[in-house]
């Protein structure tokens, strides 16, 4: 018998970020980099950097108490929190365990997801099936990262491109048409190696030699993730809007992984779809991992840049490597 699935959305979204800004020129007393040449490769002008006391919970606290409130919802109403991240506070408990005692949702359930920037958009699916099937009513996603805590700032090729911050969207059922109307979500598990932080896990635990041979931070093969980045951009979109059955001229609006503009640019040209309906603010936070598309949303959002009936398409990559797509039919 076929069950009839209820209609899920965004019913609210936040952000949060550090509030120390790290520049272009900031960057050049540290590496041996230049704003020219960060601005031309990667379109990244400025980021931000937490301060020693502030974890990824925090961050993600903090933009989920934003989202609760632009939802109207308490903390009692959260049935399940979901919480992507690469920088989790600590191996257990889970950053969304953490957050759940922050916030003080005493009736939900919480666990990290981790498929690193494409976090945010496979956590919605996840949310979206539990209120679908009847799980839970209200779900909390959050992206959330500290990747300044795991940058080599030694490390020219990598230190230029990542910052900190938070977003969150809590979904509920919505009317009937509206909301997350499909996600397409998929992984490369034979690339992971071009994107890594190799140890402090099973496979290399920490020890005075990986702490000295400096892999506890990120390392990544930029050229390889480039390629696979500029490809699985423009097939995710279309997969997913084939799977909704419209046409790229029917979506209103792209909120993409915030990476490189390069990137972004190179997306947009394979799927024809106008600059100017993609949001970018890498220029100002350069790539937050999970974080980036939730807080790109946020601030499209409250722009008004989205109106309630727009089709809007979030599209991501990262380490695993993973991709995934998503069209939401905006509700709020
Ligand atoms: N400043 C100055 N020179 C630099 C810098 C820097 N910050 N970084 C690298 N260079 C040098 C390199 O050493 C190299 O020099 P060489 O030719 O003498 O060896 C030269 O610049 C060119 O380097 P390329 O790697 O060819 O530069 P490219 O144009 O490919 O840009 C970049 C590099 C920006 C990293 C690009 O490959 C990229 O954006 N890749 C995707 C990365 C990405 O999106 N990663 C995040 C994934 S998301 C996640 O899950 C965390």
């Amino acid at each position: 018998m076929m069950k009839c699935l209820k209609p899920v959305g965004i019913v609210g979204t936040g952000s949060c970020l550090p509030e120390r800004i790290l520049t272009n020129s900031d960057l050049e007393k540290i590496v041996d980099t230049s704003d020219e040449w960060i601005t031309t490769r990667t379109g990244i002008k400025e980021r931000r950097i937490s301060d020693d006391k502030t974890a990824t919970s925090d961050l993600a606290t903090c933009a989920a108490l934003r989202a609760m409130e632009s939802a109207g919802v308490v903390a009692e109403d959260i049935d399940l929190i979901i919480v992507g991240t690469v920088t989790p506070d600590m191996a257990f408990p889970s950053t969304a365990c953490i957050v759940q005692d922050n916030i003080g949702a005493v009736n939900a359930a919480a666990f990290d997801l981790e498929a690193a920037c494409t976090g945010f958009i496979y956590g919605l699916s996840v949310g979206e099936k539990f209120i679908s099937t009847g799980q839970a009513k209200t779900v909390l996603v959050i992206g959330a990262e500290t990747l300044s805590k795991i940058c080599n700032w030694e490390d020219r090729n990598t230190c230029v491109l990542f910052g900190d911050g938070a977003g969150a969207a809590v979904l509920r059922e919505v009317e009937e048409g509206s909301g997350i109307m499909s996600t397409v979500l998929g992984a490369e598990g034979w690339k992971g190696k071009a994107l890594m932080q190799p140890a402090g896990g099973s496979r290399m635990p920490a020890s005075h030699e990986t702490i000295e041979g400096k892999k506890h931070y990120i390392h990544m093969d930029g050229s390889e993730v480039f390629k696979f980045a500029v490809n699985i951009m423009a097939q995710a979109a279309r997969k997913v809007a084939e799977k909704v059955g419209i046409g790229m001229e029917q979506i209103n609006y792209i909120i993409p992984h915030q990476a490189n503009i390069r990137i972004v640019e190179a997306a947009a040209k394979r799927l024809n779809f106008d600059m100017e309906r993609i949001y970018v603010n890498l220029d100002s936070y350069g790539n937050m991992s999970a974080a980036s598309i939730p807080v790109a949303l946020d601030e499209a959002a409250k722009a008004g840049k989205i109106v309630k009936g727009d089709n809007v398409l979030l599209v991501g990559f990262g380490a695993g490597l993973t991709w995934g797509s998503c069209i939401v039919r905006w509700s709020i």
